[in-house]
């Protein structure tokens, strides 16, 4: 992460209010803001003396305004939002069983081949494509399509697999993905064929990123510059799919890690394979994954339309649509630029800082967002939902009466989180059918000391969006067990647009 205004003692701040009420050891503080344990430990013993974070047992550090919420007067807790949206909005909360996260699409053919922590799992989108009866002749639509887990189901199904995802390293994921018809023999032999030239190149340009020599040995930079400026022009599937292999092996060739945020961990040694051959052991998947699938009798659904485009403008044709699945940021979730900076900036995607910070402003909002980007979501009295209202000048009033929070705008990064999916809910029910169904999957929020549910506010956005509200399941907790700590939930939220809408 690059180091902020405030030094290290606001990167723990950030990183500590990441992780909410679960906490986080030294160790995993440190390879978050990429240092030592040691003057983390010291900020940390700092904090504490000023009685901004706790030790709460095995070694875990908190945010102390997570270990006071539950005792104070304002704090409104899950079930108090859960019995008033059963009332205001004639939903129970239900329960859905079955594995949600990414972690086992890791062994599964063509999923594995660019591990996106922040995807959802395939089996839970064959389960939902199979509910809905999708099959060939019918459209599938994923607003944030991310790695492609939706698409690459849905086309392995028959349907038309359309999706919209601004971060590029992920578009080209979903679009080689989801071109399952890539030869693999031709795959392989121009894997070779580059990996040779990469051989007789010079050690080629660092990309912009300031820690870049940090974060790899000089033996790994050497052979990745190579094996980079030896790669195929973006464009075409061979290309793209090579590009992939090369974006895939990036962090395991580094000192860095995702878990899931990027890490830095300066004990890691290059005694791992090399690169070249990480490429091509990535290579080596994707061509036996290629042939596996070709022996999948089911027919695949016409070529996937992926654009690298906002949700919130996609402009899809109305009523094309006979199902949409998705997962979308959460509230203060996951800065997927600073996530996939290294993809983005090898890749030659952005070329600078400035380019990581356009597109910062252009997703959803995250919690590190520039504050020119929440300037006009200050005010707390419009926002996109009623119970906003109430949480955003709660949020506002902690980061007051706390004084040391690490932005005072957070109330306007959670007010502009909403108002930007409030579009593409509406972007969504245009395009679909009437009758058809929206599933996202999200989940709710612990903010500045205010509660946030995340699933609720999405399905009554929906609501105001024109949708009905099927049902909002929960899925997983997303954290279970830790003494005094909060419990979060991933719920699946299914919003339908009414038969008679016009
Ligand atoms: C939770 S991830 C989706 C993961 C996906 N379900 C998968 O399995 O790979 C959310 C995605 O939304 C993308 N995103 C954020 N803002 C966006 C926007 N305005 N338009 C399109 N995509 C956006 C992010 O880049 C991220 O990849």
């Amino acid at each position: 992460m690059a180091p902020s205004a405030g030094g290290l003692p606001d990167e723990i701040r950030l990183a500590l209010g990441e992780t909410g009420a679960i906490g986080a050891t030294v160790r995993q503080l440190a390879t978050r803001v990429e240092r030592g344990t040691r003057p983390v430990e010291e900020v940390l013993d700092a904090l504490a003396d000023r009685g901004e974070v706790l030790r709460i047992g095995r070694g875990l550090w908190v945010l102390r305004d997570y270990e006071r919420l539950a005792g104070r007067d304002d704090f409104v807790d899950p079930a108090a939002y859960v019995e008033r949206f059963e009332r205001e909005n004639g939903v129970a909360l239900g329960h859905s069983s079955g594995p949600i996260t990414f972690r086992s699409n890791e062994a599964l053919p063509v999923h594995r081949w660019w591990p996106y922590v922040q995807g959802y799992s395939a089996e839970f989108v064959g389960g939902v494509l199979a509910a809905a009866g999708i099959g060939p002749g019918t459209t599938v639509l994923d607003p944030f399509a991310g790695s492609g887990t939706t698409l690459v189901e849905a086309r392995r199904a028959g349907a038309r697999a359309l999706g919209t995802e601004l971060l590029a390293p992920a578009v080209l994921a979903a679009r080689v993905k989801t071109r399952l018809e890539l030869d693999p023999v031709r795959l392989a032999s121009e894997a070779d064929r580059r990996v040779r030239a990469a051989s007789r190149r010079d050690t080629g340009p660092l990309p912009f990123l300031r820690e870049t020599r940090r974060q790899f040995s000089s033996s790994a930079l050497r052979d990745l510059t190579r094996l980079r400026d030896a790669l195929p022009a973006e464009g075409t599937a061979v290309a793209d799919a090579l590009r992939l292999a090369f974006g895939r092996i990036l962090i395991p060739a580094s000192r860095l890690h995702r878990s899931p945020c990027l890490g830095y961990d300066p004990r890691a040694r290059a005694d791992g394979p090399e690169p070249v051959e990480r490429f091509r052991d990535a290579v080596a998947t994707m061509v036996d994954d290629l042939r596996t699938v070709r022996r999948d009798p089911r027919p695949l659904g016409p070529p996937a339309v992926i654009r690298a485009q906002d949700a919130r403008s996609a402009g899809w044709p109305e009523r094309s649509v006979d199902l949409a699945v998705t997962s979308p940021p959460y509230v203060n979730g996951m800065d997927y630029v600073m996530n996939y900076k290294v993809d983005l900036a090898w890749l030659g995607y952005a070329r600078s800082y400035a380019d990581l910070r356009a597109l910062r402003g252009a997703e959803v909002a995250c919690d590190n967002l520039p504050r020119s980007e929440t300037r006009a979501y200050l005010a707390t009295d419009d926002p996109p939902d009623p119970w906003l209202a109430e949480i955003l000048p709660r949020i506002r009033e902690n980061v007051r009466r706390k004084g040391s929070y690490r932005r005072d705008d957070m109330h306007a990064v959670v007010h502009r989180y909403f108002a930007d999916l409030a579009p593409v809910l509406r972007e969504v029910r245009r395009a679909l059918r009437p009758g058809g169904r929206f599933v996202v999957v999200v989940g709710d929020s612990l903010l500045a000391g205010a509660y946030v549910p995340g699933d609720l506010l999405l399905a009554r956005l929906g609501a105001a969006a024109g949708f009905s509200i099927v049902s909002v399941e929960v899925a997983r907790s997303r954290r279970s067990g830790q003494r005094r700590s909060f419990e979060l939930r991933e719920s699946v939220v299914t919003l339908e647009r009414p038969r008679s809408s016009g």
